[in-house]
């Protein structure tokens, strides 16, 4: 049956428990402006906070955002720098915020490469915001999946040396308990903006059954219609049902 056609309302429990997004193409849409690059940079913030906050809204349990990838140390120095500073200023604006709308903000990569500074704010966000039981956002910075495998495998091995473990009880469970996020629902809905096709090293093994959603959309113009657009083609993906955008929205204004 279509629960549509019926006007039945959407269950909740048919949203992606876990979105993770790609958030590209803010070069690309400065240029559209005539601006250099940066600007997209700093008006893509807009379009994190309505990703957020429509998220929260619709209960999603956790969205993690590739702000940054390890590969993009290769970037020109001084769009690096802007990139840091903006990371610096997001932190320092945005978390007393988060905190009283009970959200937990982690992130998740490298962390040892990002100037003293950026980790202060990173530690204090993430330890005020700890105890929050409302949604997760883990933000991608310095994250890359090999790495996220190597650092597990790391891990395991050094258990398996001293002794702890048996190489041979290394499975799939056992890797999935040692990388990041292991506490959260696999991802199960992968968005990424600004036309390109490819996962660019985010999350391998978290994503092993995600579906995987393409959009021309560059990041800095990316909504709350975009995404309820998301969730609305991951739901009829998912269910085979013919549900519509106004359904998804529906369980904004039921919470
Ligand atoms: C994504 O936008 C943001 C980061 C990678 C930090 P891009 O900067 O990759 O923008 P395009 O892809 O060059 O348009
Ligand atoms: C992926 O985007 C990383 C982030 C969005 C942070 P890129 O723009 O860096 O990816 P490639 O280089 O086009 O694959
Ligand atoms: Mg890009």
């Amino acid at each position: 049956m279509n629960p549509c056609m019926h006007n039945i309302q959407l269950s909740s429990e048919l949203l992606p428990k876990h979105i993770a997004i790609i958030m590209d193409g803010n070069g690309r849409w400065a240029k559209t402006q005539g601006k250099p690059r940066v600007f997209g940079h700093k008006n893509g913030v807009s379009a994190v906070r309505k990703t957020i906050s429509t998220s929260a809204k619709l209960g999603i349990k956790a969205i993690t955002l590739f702000a940054f990838s390890s590969e993009n140390w290769r970037r020109p120095e001084d769009e690096v720098g802007v990139l840091m500073e903006l990371f610096i200023t997001v932190l320092s604006t945005e978390v007393k915020k988060l905190h009283k709308n009970n959200l937990r903000l982690r992130v998740i990569g490298d962390k040892s490469r990002f100037n003293p500074r950026l980790q202060t704010k990173i530690a204090q966000a993430e330890a005020l915001t700890e105890n929050n039981t409302g949604m997760v956002i883990n933000i991608a910075a310095n994250y890359g999946g090999k790495w996220d495998i190597v650092e597990a495998t790391k891990s395991i091995s050094a258990k398996v040396a001293r002794g702890e473990i048996d190489a041979s009880d290394v499975n799939e469970e056992l890797i999935t308990s040692h990388l990041t996020m292991a506490d959260l629902p696999e991802v199960d809905l992968l968005i990424r903006t600004s036309g390109e096709c490819r996962i660019s090293n985010f999350m391998l093994w978290q994503m092993a059954y995600a579906e995987m959603y393409f959009t021309p959309t560059y990041w800095p113009e990316f909504n709350e219609d975009s995404l309820i657009e998301a969730i609305t083609w991951f739901v009829n993906r998912e269910r085979r049902f013919g549900c519509t955008d106004e359904q998804v929205e529906e369980l904004i204004e039921s919470d």
